[in-house]
Protein backbone atom coordinates (compact mmCIF):
# COMPACT_ATOMS: atom_id res chain seq x y z
CA UNK A 1 0.00 0.00 0.00
CA UNK A 2 1.23 3.76 -0.91
CA UNK A 3 2.64 5.65 1.63
CA UNK A 4 0.01 8.74 2.51
CA UNK A 5 1.49 11.83 1.45
CA UNK A 6 2.47 13.76 4.80
CA UNK A 7 4.41 16.92 4.14
CA UNK A 8 3.37 19.83 1.72
CA UNK A 9 5.94 18.88 -1.26
CA UNK A 10 4.73 14.79 -1.19
CA UNK A 11 1.18 16.31 -1.63
CA UNK A 12 1.91 19.00 -4.35
CA UNK A 13 4.06 15.92 -6.04
CA UNK A 14 0.86 13.45 -5.39
CA UNK A 15 -1.73 16.13 -6.90
CA UNK A 16 0.80 17.16 -9.87
CA UNK A 17 0.84 13.21 -10.32
CA UNK A 18 -3.03 12.79 -10.48
CA UNK A 19 -3.43 15.83 -12.32
CA UNK A 20 -1.26 14.08 -15.21
CA UNK A 21 -2.58 10.76 -15.17
CA UNK A 22 -6.52 12.22 -15.25
CA UNK A 23 -5.33 14.50 -18.57
CA UNK A 24 -3.25 10.98 -19.69
CA UNK A 25 -7.07 9.44 -19.30
CA UNK A 26 -9.16 12.19 -20.94
CA UNK A 27 -6.57 12.24 -23.73
CA UNK A 28 -7.00 8.59 -24.27
CA UNK A 29 -10.43 8.48 -23.94
CA UNK A 30 -10.59 10.77 -26.93
CA UNK A 31 -8.17 8.83 -29.27
CA UNK A 32 -10.40 6.20 -28.51
CA UNK A 33 -13.34 8.04 -29.42
CA UNK A 34 -11.91 8.98 -32.70
CA UNK A 35 -10.78 5.48 -33.47
CA UNK A 36 -14.35 4.55 -33.33
CA UNK A 37 -15.20 7.17 -35.95
CA UNK A 38 -17.80 9.02 -33.78
CA UNK A 39 -21.04 8.64 -35.46
CA UNK A 40 -22.54 12.18 -35.43
CA UNK A 41 -18.70 13.44 -36.06
CA UNK A 42 -19.59 16.41 -38.41
CA UNK A 43 -17.81 15.12 -41.42
CA UNK A 44 -19.05 11.67 -41.21
CA UNK A 45 -22.61 13.36 -40.53
CA UNK A 46 -22.20 14.99 -44.47
CA UNK A 47 -20.43 12.35 -45.86
CA UNK A 48 -23.58 9.79 -44.86
CA UNK A 49 -26.11 12.54 -45.95
CA UNK A 50 -23.92 13.08 -49.22
CA UNK A 51 -23.94 8.97 -49.45
CA UNK A 52 -27.62 8.59 -49.10
CA UNK A 53 -28.80 11.09 -51.09
CA UNK A 54 -26.69 9.61 -54.02
CA UNK A 55 -28.23 6.05 -53.11
CA UNK A 56 -31.48 7.40 -53.41
CA UNK A 57 -31.00 8.99 -56.53
CA UNK A 58 -29.95 5.84 -57.89
CA UNK A 59 -32.94 4.09 -56.90
CA UNK A 60 -35.21 6.39 -58.30
CA UNK A 61 -33.22 6.04 -61.61
CA UNK A 62 -33.38 2.42 -61.40
CA UNK A 63 -37.00 2.12 -60.89
CA UNK A 64 -37.48 4.55 -63.67
CA UNK A 65 -35.37 2.26 -65.62
CA UNK A 66 -37.37 -0.87 -65.20
CA UNK A 67 -40.36 1.15 -65.21
CA UNK A 68 -39.28 1.94 -68.63
CA UNK A 69 -39.01 -1.89 -69.59
CA UNK A 70 -42.92 -1.99 -69.16
CA UNK A 71 -44.15 0.51 -71.97
CA UNK A 72 -47.90 1.70 -70.91
CA UNK A 73 -50.29 0.32 -73.79
CA UNK A 74 -53.44 -0.54 -73.95
CA UNK A 75 -53.50 -4.09 -74.94
CA UNK A 76 -57.09 -4.12 -76.80
CA UNK A 77 -57.96 -7.68 -78.33
CA UNK A 78 -57.75 -7.83 -81.88
CA UNK A 79 -60.24 -6.22 -84.34
CA UNK A 80 -60.43 -9.26 -86.57
CA UNK A 81 -61.17 -12.96 -86.09
CA UNK A 82 -61.78 -15.98 -87.88
CA UNK A 83 -64.92 -17.17 -87.96
CA UNK A 84 -64.29 -20.78 -89.43
CA UNK A 85 -64.99 -21.95 -93.51
CA UNK A 86 -68.07 -21.05 -95.34
CA UNK A 87 -69.06 -24.79 -95.86
CA UNK A 88 -69.36 -24.81 -91.84
CA UNK A 89 -72.72 -22.73 -92.29
CA UNK A 90 -75.37 -24.86 -93.48
CA UNK A 91 -77.84 -22.68 -95.48
CA UNK A 92 -80.73 -20.57 -92.98
CA UNK A 93 -78.64 -21.11 -89.52
CA UNK A 94 -78.17 -18.56 -87.23
CA UNK A 95 -74.70 -19.43 -85.41
CA UNK A 96 -74.20 -18.33 -81.95
CA UNK A 97 -70.68 -19.73 -81.73
CA UNK A 98 -68.76 -16.39 -81.40
CA UNK A 99 -72.28 -14.77 -79.49
CA UNK A 100 -70.55 -15.00 -75.83
CA UNK A 101 -66.57 -14.27 -76.81
CA UNK A 102 -67.32 -11.91 -79.83
CA UNK A 103 -70.19 -11.04 -79.57
CA UNK A 104 -71.17 -11.55 -83.11
CA UNK A 105 -73.54 -14.03 -84.75
CA UNK A 106 -73.07 -15.53 -88.26
CA UNK A 107 -75.94 -15.33 -90.18
CA UNK A 108 -75.96 -17.72 -93.51
CA UNK A 109 -78.90 -16.99 -95.96
CA UNK A 110 -79.37 -18.22 -99.70
CA UNK A 111 -77.44 -14.71 -101.11
CA UNK A 112 -74.65 -14.79 -98.39
CA UNK A 113 -73.31 -14.52 -95.34
CA UNK A 114 -73.63 -11.28 -92.69
CA UNK A 115 -72.24 -10.89 -89.08
CA UNK A 116 -74.92 -9.35 -86.82
CA UNK A 117 -73.35 -7.51 -83.81
CA UNK A 118 -74.66 -9.16 -80.66
CA UNK A 119 -75.82 -5.86 -78.93
CA UNK A 120 -79.21 -4.84 -78.55
CA UNK A 121 -79.63 -1.23 -79.26
CA UNK A 122 -81.95 -0.11 -76.40
CA UNK A 123 -79.31 -0.23 -73.80
CA UNK A 124 -76.77 -2.64 -75.16
CA UNK A 125 -77.26 -6.07 -73.47
CA UNK A 126 -76.38 -8.84 -75.70
CA UNK A 127 -79.72 -10.60 -77.28
CA UNK A 128 -80.08 -14.70 -77.61
CA UNK A 129 -81.51 -16.27 -81.16
CA UNK A 130 -84.58 -18.25 -80.51
CA UNK A 131 -84.64 -20.67 -83.16
CA UNK A 132 -88.28 -21.74 -81.99
CA UNK A 133 -89.34 -18.27 -82.62
CA UNK A 134 -87.25 -17.15 -85.36
CA UNK A 135 -85.90 -14.58 -83.20
CA UNK A 136 -83.49 -12.41 -81.58
CA UNK A 137 -84.76 -11.32 -78.15
CA UNK A 138 -83.29 -8.76 -75.52
CA UNK A 139 -83.59 -10.78 -71.63
CA UNK A 140 -83.08 -7.36 -70.65
CA UNK A 141 -86.38 -5.60 -71.70
CA UNK A 142 -87.91 -7.30 -74.06
CA UNK A 143 -86.75 -6.17 -77.32
CA UNK A 144 -87.52 -8.28 -80.40
CA UNK A 145 -85.64 -8.42 -83.71
CA UNK A 146 -85.75 -10.51 -86.97
CA UNK A 147 -83.27 -12.68 -88.10
CA UNK A 148 -81.68 -9.93 -90.13
CA UNK A 149 -81.18 -8.29 -86.96
CA UNK A 150 -84.65 -5.81 -87.66
CA UNK A 151 -85.93 -4.48 -84.76
CA UNK A 152 -89.87 -5.27 -84.32
CA UNK A 153 -90.86 -5.49 -80.77
CA UNK A 154 -89.94 -3.62 -77.86
CA UNK A 155 -88.40 -0.49 -76.81
CA UNK A 156 -85.14 -1.20 -78.88
CA UNK A 157 -84.90 1.91 -81.59
CA UNK A 158 -83.48 0.65 -84.24
CA UNK A 159 -81.63 -2.89 -86.09
CA UNK A 160 -78.25 -4.27 -84.61
CA UNK A 161 -75.48 -3.45 -85.98
CA UNK A 162 -73.35 -5.57 -88.58
CA UNK A 163 -69.54 -6.00 -88.70
CA UNK A 164 -67.66 -6.13 -92.30
CA UNK A 165 -67.58 -9.93 -93.20
CA UNK A 166 -64.85 -11.31 -95.88
CA UNK A 167 -63.11 -14.44 -96.98
CA UNK A 168 -59.70 -14.29 -95.23
CA UNK A 169 -56.32 -15.59 -97.68
CA UNK A 170 -57.02 -19.08 -96.50
CA UNK A 171 -60.58 -19.08 -97.19
CA UNK A 172 -61.82 -18.65 -93.83
CA UNK A 173 -64.71 -16.58 -93.27
CA UNK A 174 -63.00 -13.08 -91.41
CA UNK A 175 -64.79 -10.54 -89.17
CA UNK A 176 -63.56 -7.24 -89.09
CA UNK A 177 -65.11 -5.75 -85.81
CA UNK A 178 -63.35 -2.26 -86.54
CA UNK A 179 -65.65 -1.66 -89.43
CA UNK A 180 -69.27 -1.34 -88.31
CA UNK A 181 -72.22 -1.20 -90.39
CA UNK A 182 -74.50 1.78 -88.71
CA UNK A 183 -78.20 1.00 -89.51
CA UNK A 184 -80.95 3.54 -89.03
CA UNK A 185 -84.08 3.06 -87.70
CA UNK A 186 -87.58 1.70 -90.24
CA UNK A 187 -84.93 0.33 -92.86
CA UNK A 188 -84.15 -3.77 -93.42
CA UNK A 189 -80.76 -4.06 -93.07
CA UNK A 190 -80.28 -5.66 -96.07
CA UNK A 191 -81.50 -2.74 -98.02
CA UNK A 192 -79.55 -0.03 -96.55
CA UNK A 193 -76.35 -1.72 -96.04
CA UNK A 194 -76.19 -4.40 -98.54
CA UNK A 195 -72.30 -4.37 -98.60
CA UNK A 196 -72.29 -5.92 -95.21
CA UNK A 197 -73.41 -9.08 -97.16
CA UNK A 198 -70.61 -11.42 -97.81
CA UNK A 199 -71.65 -13.26 -101.23
CA UNK A 200 -70.29 -16.28 -101.91
S1 LIG B 1 -81.31 -3.53 -73.50
FE1 LIG B 1 -82.36 -4.83 -74.82
S2 LIG B 1 -84.39 -4.32 -74.53
FE2 LIG B 1 -83.35 -2.99 -73.21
Amino acid sequence: MAKKPTSPEEIQAYEERRRVEQRAEREKRLRERAQRGGLWSRRDFFGRLSWGGFGLISLVSLLAFVRSAFPRVLFVPPSTFKAGFPGDYPVGEVSEKYRSDQRTWIVREPQGFYAIFANCTHLGCTPRWSSSENKYKCPCHGSGYYRTGYNFEGPAPRPMDRFKLSLADDGQLLVDKSTVFKMQPGVDPNKQHPESILRI
